[in-house]
C-alpha cells in the first residue's frame, strides 16, 4: 500500500510554489520596508509555553495541540507542543534574547508552519502556514494603527483591496473586568443550555464565550437582554481614548474598518485592540488575518511589563484569494547531442547567472527543441556546425527568429 501525505496536510508543489515564493517575497518588502527584521523560532516548545501563554480556557490548549513527551519513563522526560501558533514563541525568544535592549519599538516578522489538531476542511488544515508580525514596547494607538496598516498594505501588495477589517476593544485589566462580570450576570440563567465549552469558558474567559459557534449559544447572545450587555460600553475612559485615537488614524489612512462588538478572538491574551480581517469568497473559514494587542503577555511569561501589539494571516487562504503565479521560465535551454560540450556550457551561463538546463539523456533534437519551447525562452543550439566553427545559434522561442553569435558573454 503506497503511503500518502496526513489529513489536513498538503504538499506545496513547485507549480504552486511561485505563487508562495511570490507572497513571501511581497510580505519580505514591506514588513521589511516598515522597519521590520525576520525572527525564525523552532516549531516546538515548551507545552507548557502555551498552556500559560494562549491560555487554557481557547479551543487550541484543550483539543488543537499536537503534544507529545521526549525523554521516556526518565525522570528528565518533558512535554513539547508543535507550535499553533508563533506569538508565544515570538515572546519566549524575546524574553530569552534580552531583545529589549533594543530601542522600542522591536519588530518582528515571520513566515512559517504552525499546527493544530483541528477537524480538516476548505481553509482549514492541521499544518498551515502564517505570515505575520509582533511589535514590542509600544502602547501608543499609532502603533496599534501601524500594526492594521502593515496587513492592509500586504493585502494590497497581493492586489487584495477590498477585504474588511473588523474591529473591537476589549478593554484592559481594570475595565474587562466589569464588561466579564455584565456578560456573566445575564448569561448565568441561559448556561444550563449553552455548549460544554461556553460552560468552562464561563468561569475561566467568559468573554471567549461570544466566539462560540454553536447554534443554541448563537442564539442566546441575541437575546435582547444579552445583545444590551454585549454593545454597551463598559471599557475605562483610557482605553476608549485609546480606541477613538486609533479610529482618527485609521479614517486618516483611508482604511474601511466595522466595530464588531462579538469580535473577542479566539486566543486569551488579547486585551483592548483586536481585529480580524475577512473575504466572504472563502466561504466558513472567512478569516485571512487575525490580531490585536497583548499588553499582558511578556510580562506573563516572566518579562518585564512591555505592551505589544500583533497579527498573524493564514498563507493558505491567501493562495486561495489570488492567482495563480505561472513559475518563470529558463533563460536558455541547451539543444545539443554533444552532451560534454553542453555540461560545460550550461556551467558557464549558470556562472553568469542565467537560469539553464539542458539534455543528458541523448534525445533527439527534435525533442529538446520541443522541450525547449515548454520551458525556455531560448533555445541555445549546439549542434556539430557551431562547435567546428565556434558560435552558437540562438532561437528566441516566442517569435522563431534564430541569430548567430560568437561571444557567450554577449549573450
Ligand atoms: P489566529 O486567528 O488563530 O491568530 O490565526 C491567524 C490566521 O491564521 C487566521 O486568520 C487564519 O487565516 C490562519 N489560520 C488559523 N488556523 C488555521 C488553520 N487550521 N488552517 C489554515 N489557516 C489557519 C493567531 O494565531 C495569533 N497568533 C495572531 C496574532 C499575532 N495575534 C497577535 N499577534
Amino acid at each position: 500500500m503506497t503511503i500518502k501525505a496526513q489529513r489536513g496536510t498538503k504538499d506545496i508543489l513547485p507549480e504552486e510554489s511561485t505563487t508562495w515564493q511570490w507572497i513571501r517575497k511581497q510580505a519580505q518588502n514591506v514588513f521589511q520596508n516598515a522597519g521590520f527584521g525576520e525572527i525564525s523560532t523552532p516549531i516546538f516548545e515548551a507545552t507548557e509555553l502555551f498552556n500559560r501563554g494562549v491560555g487554557d480556557s481557547t479551543d487550541i490548549v484543550n483539543k488543537e495541540m499536537y503534544t507529545f513527551c521526549v525523554g521516556g519513563a526518565d525522570k528528565n522526560a518533558s512535554s513539547i507542543t508543535l507550535r499553533p501558533e508563533n506569538t508565544a514563541g515570538v515572546v519566549r525568544a524575546y524574553i530569552e534574547h534580552n531583545l529589549n535592549r533594543i530601542s522600542p519599538p522591536q519588530k518582528f516578522w515571520y513566515f512559517a508552519p504552525m499546527f493544530r489538531y483541528e477537524r480538516p476542511q476548505a481553509g482549514r488544515q492541521r499544518q498551515f502556514h502564517q505570515v505575520g508580525v509582533e511589535m514590542f514596547g509600544a502602547s501608543e494607538p499609532a502603533a496599534d494603527a501601524e500594526i492594521i496598516l502593515s496587513a492592509v498594505e500586504l493585502l494590497n501588495s497581493l492586489g487584495l483591496n477590498n477585504l474588511s477589517v473588523e474591529l473591537n476593544t476589549l478593554g484592559c485589566k481594570n475595565c474587562k473586568n466589569d464588561y466579564r462580570e455584565a456578560i456573566k450576570e445575564v448569561i448565568k440563567p441561559y448556561l444550563p443550555d449553552m455548549c460544554d465549552d461556553c460552560k468552562m469558558r464561563f468561569e475561566k474567559n467568559p468573554l471567549r464565550m461570544l466566539d462560540c459557534k454553536n447554534e443554541a449559544c448563537q442564539k442566546i447572545f441575541e437575546k435582547e437582554e444579552v445583545k444590551k450587555v454585549i454593545l454597551k460600553d463598559y471599557i475605562c475612559n483610557d482605553c476608549k481614548e485609546h480606541f477613538d485615537e486609533l479610529i482618527k488614524y485609521l479614517d486618516s489612512l483611508n482604511i474601511n474598518y466595522k466595530i464588531n462588538k462579538m469580535l473577542v478572538r479566539g486566543l486569551d491574551y488579547y486585551n483592548r485592540t483586536v481585529f480580524e480581517i475577512k473575504s466572504e469568497s472563502l466561504g466558513s473559514q472567512s478569516a485571512v488575518c487575525g490580531g490585536g494587542r497583548y499588553d499582558g503577555l511578556v510580562e506573563m511569561l516572566g518579562g518585564s511589563p512591555t505592551p505589544a501589539i500583533g497579527f498573524a494571516m493564514g498563507v493558505e487562504r491567501l493562495c486561495a484569494l489570488i492567482d495563480k503565479k505561472e513559475p518563470e521560465k529558463l533563460d536558455y535551454y541547451i539543444v545539443s547531442t554533444n552532451t560534454a560540450e553542453a555540461i560545460k556550457l550550461a556551467r558557464k551561463l549558470r556562472k553568469m547567472n542565467k537560469k539553464v538546463d539542458y539534455d543528458f539523456q541523448g534525445k533527439k533534437f527534435s525533442k529538446q527543441l520541443e522541450k525547449a519551447s515548454k520551458i525556455a525562452n531560448f533555445a541555445l543550439i549546439l549542434g556539430d556546425d557551431e562547435i567546428e566553427q565556434k558560435f552558437y545559434s540562438v532561437k528566441n522561442l516566442s517569435t522563431g527568429e534564430q541569430v548567430k553569435v560568437s561571444d557567450i558573454n554577449k549573450l
